[in-house]
């Protein structure tokens, strides 16, 4: 038999443990970057924009649950994907929804910790602060002729080939990027 004593530690340790789950959710899961995904249309959208050639690798720097890489391998079935995110809970699920695909590899890390020069197509659904923190792998990439895309927000001082507006905006984003040499 549980006596009220033990009934009250109990409560005050599932306090305790909820809001300390709380704060680790935004500390881990959402970070500095609120967790917005982009909606399949959304995705469609850009993709079919841009020419995605087999054996090209695109790179999805922040990848959410891998939405963009399934929309791209669905497009073009021989791309290589790669995506790069930092939060446990969206890169466990990216890694489960995605463990079927064998062209697509999900990295845990600080998107600024990974080599892009060696992707064909950079996407980057980020907010500016990291965008700008980007800004130097961004040039050299670019200047490698690789294409570079980012949605609704740009790095500071960086002149797009092609701002686009989308049909399927949403509250978050309305617009994307594409810059190339
Ligand atoms: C706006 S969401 C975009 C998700 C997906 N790319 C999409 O377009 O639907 C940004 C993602 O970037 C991740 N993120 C934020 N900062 C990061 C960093 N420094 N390194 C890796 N991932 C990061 C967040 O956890 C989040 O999943």
């Amino acid at each position: 038999m549980i006596d009220f004593s033990q009934y009250l530690m109990l409560f005050i340790v599932s306090t305790i443990l909820a809001g300390f789950c709380v704060l680790a959710y935004d500390k881990i899961i959402v970070g500095k970057v609120p967790y917005k995904l982009l909606q399949e249309e959304t995705i469609q959208e850009i993709l079919s924009c841009l020419q995605l050639e087999p054996k090209q690798t695109i790179v999805d720097l922040g990848c959410g649950d891998g939405r963009v890489l399934i929309e791209a391998v669905r497009l073009q079935p021989k791309l290589k994907c790669i995506g790069v995110e930092k939060a446990i809970f969206p890169y466990l699920l990216a890694r489960y929804k995605t463990k079927n695909y064998k062209n697509i590899k999900i990295y845990r890390k600080d998107v600024r910790q990974y080599d892009i020069t060696k992707s064909d197509i950079v996407f980057a659904y980020l907010l500016p602060s990291l965008l700008n923190d980007l800004a130097p792998n961004f040039r050299q990439s670019i200047s490698n002729d690789n294409q570079l895309v980012t949605v609704q927000y740009k790095p500071n001082d960086f002149d797009p080939s092609l701002e686009c507006k989308l049909k399927n905006k949403s509250e978050f984003a309305d617009r994307w990027y594409l810059y190339h040499n």
